[in-house]
């Protein structure tokens, strides 16, 4: 698929209210394995996030549409590393979208964060999130058995990583 040209910016409290609507879609409780949250509880969980000093970015597509946020939380920099996350807009997933919001994001977390390593977890029943993952380059480094509980059955969770001195190997082949 082709990949399609995002601008990340800074992620403001006006852009919860989508961010609201994006959260609550079926897919993206499904794959959380929770329940629907209220926009005030939405607010509060930005709010959470701004307090960990996770960099929160919104995604707008080249029509400046707002299509979803990204972010780097858990940053820790004695350790030079951060998990990432990513929440697309359902009527923007499966379109290409999601290799270009990873990529920008990650170079910003290695070249201006300067860390030196990229996690995250995953569902394994979240084949699209793994399979974009895996073209990125991140690597399986476990897989916590029975981890996660969605609508009546035990799933396993893929915890990925990608090292800095990876990613630039792959940015000289850009
Ligand atoms: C997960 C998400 C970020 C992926 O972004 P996206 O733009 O929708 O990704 P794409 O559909 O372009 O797919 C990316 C790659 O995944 C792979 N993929 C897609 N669907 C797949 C499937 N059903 N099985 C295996 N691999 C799949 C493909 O390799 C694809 O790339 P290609 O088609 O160019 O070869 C986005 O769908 C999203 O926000 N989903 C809801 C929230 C979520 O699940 N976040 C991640 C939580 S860990």
């Amino acid at each position: 698929m082709a990949v399609k040209q995002v601008t990340l910016r800074s992620f403001e409290t006006e852009d919860i209210k989508e961010l609201h609507r994006w959260s609550n879609d079926p897919v993206s409780i499904s794959m959380a394995g929770r329940v629907p949250l209220t926009y005030e509880q939405m607010e509060n969980h930005v709010e959470t996030k701004r307090k960990n000093g996770d960099l929160l970015l919104a995604v707008e597509n080249k029509e400046n549409i707002l299509i979803g946020w990204v972010f780097l939380q858990n940053i820790e920099y004695a350790h030079g590393r951060a998990s990432i996350g990513i929440l697309l807009a359902p009527e923007a997933r499966g379109k290409g979208y999601g290799k270009n919001v990873m990529e920008q994001m990650i170079t910003i977390g290695f070249n201006q964060l300067r860390l030196n390593k990229i996690y995250l977890t995953t569902r394994g029943t979240n084949e699209q999130a793994i399979g974009l993952y895996k073209k990125l380059g991140f690597i399986v480094e476990g897989q916590l058995r029975k981890h996660a509980y969605i609508e009546g059955n035990y799933y396993d969770t893929y915890f990925m990583g990608i090292l800095a001195s990876e990613w630039k190997q792959k940015e000289s082949n850009f």
